[in-house]
């Protein structure tokens, strides 16, 4: 069954079938999981936060192995020296990459040389003066990030408030971010203004994510309490950069000060290595497959919406299941 209210005109953008964009998250989407979403109809990226130049020509390339579809590449000026993040941004320009995405502050000098490149530009905030800032700067797509999300957390709003905020402040296309992975979720997410959603948690628990499978089966067994957002994961990130993570045996001395901890004060205590790099703890390094070492003890991100996930599914499925159950919410709502 065709649905119009599914096909809002960000689809048209990034020539895809469903308003679906699957967050570009650092170690965790590689090459497998941003082709697999683009095949299943959805958009793919990416996350190549402060990785080499090589290392993202070599995944571009074999996103363009496995798919014919569009996709995006995610970078974070704030969290990457300067000249990397320009040899980064630089590299993908040379490759063409058709869709950049950008998180964290405002970083109007990106915006501008992706644009220029003819890349179409998303800018992921977390409240509306950013959104502003990075619509006025030339960002094509504003992903509105609310405070139920997985990963690194820019604003303190929820995404009930933040999206209608958003949305009235630009007049860009807004996309939700933080909370949503459900078809239920799509559907109130277009109901508030946006466009579509921004998923993440959903996709590191799918068979194609390069999260070690400890952090999946974490995502599986956790509800929406189990997350606590602390900014003590701080080694590799500007100082004050909150992430929210599943609670594990590291986190419970920080239930009584999850917030003030400065990248500076923490050891630097090697629990974890990948091809000879060490893995602090207090680092933003989350479990990958290519580590090893107490992986256990390392940043698990996940979302509030970790509850919603009870298996680890390939990335088609998620991407199917979310675009039927909102089918079938807006049918029993009589909606087309
Ligand atoms: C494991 C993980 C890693 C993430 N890494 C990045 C990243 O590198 N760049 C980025 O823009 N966002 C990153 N995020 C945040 C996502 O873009 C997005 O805001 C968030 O996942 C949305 O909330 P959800 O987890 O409830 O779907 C990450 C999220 C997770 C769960």
């Amino acid at each position: 069954m065709s649905c119009r209210v599914l096909e809002t005109p960000i689809c048209e953008l990034f020539e895809c079938r469903y308003p679906i964009l699957q967050a570009g998250m650092g170690g965790v989407a590689r090459a497998r999981l941003a082709a697999a979403v683009s095949n299943a109809g959805a958009l793919g990226c990416l996350g190549m936060v402060r990785e080499s130049p090589e290392f993202i020509r070599e995944q571009v390339h074999k996103v363009r192995s496995l798919t014919e579809r569009p996709f995006g590449v995610n970078l974070i000026p704030s969290a990457t020296d300067p000249v990397q993040f320009h040899a980064e941004l630089d590299e993908c320009i040379r490759l063409r990459v058709p869709v950049m995405s950008f998180f964290w502050s405002v970083a109007t000098d990106a915006i501008k040389k992706a644009k220029d490149a003819g890349c179409i530009v998303i800018y992921q905030v977390g409240n509306a003066e950013d959104a502003v800032l990075a619509e006025e700067a030339g960002a094509d797509v504003i992903v509105a990030q609310g405070f139920e999300a997985g990963g690194h957390v820019h604003g303190t709003v929820g995404s009930l408030v933040l999206i209608q905020d958003v949305c009235d402040a630009v007049s860009v296309p807004v996309v939700a971010s933080g909370g949503f992975s459900s078809g239920r979720s799509l559907v109130a997410a277009i109901a508030l203004g946006a466009q579509g959603i921004q998923v993440g948690t959903a996709f590191v628990a799918t068979e194609e994510s390069f999260a070690h499978l400890m952090h999946k089966q974490r995502i599986v067994d956790s509800q929406a309490s189990d997350t606590l957002y602390t900014d003590a994961f701080a080694i590799n990130w500007p100082p004050g950069s909150p992430v929210r993570v599943l609670r594990s045996e590291e986190t419970v001395e920080l239930e009584s000060q999850p917030l003030g901890h400065l990248p500076d004060e923490a050891a630097r205590q090697q629990v974890a290595e990948e091809g000879g790099r060490p893995i602090y703890l207090m680092s933003t390094d989350s479990p990958l497959q290519s580590m090893t070492g107490d992986l256990h003890r390392l940043a698990m991100y996940a979302g509030q919406v970790t509850g919603q996930i009870k298996q680890v599914a390939s990335a088609a499925s998620v991407v199917q299941r979310m675009v039927d159950e909102a089918r079938q919410v807006l049918s029993n709502l009589r909606i087309q």
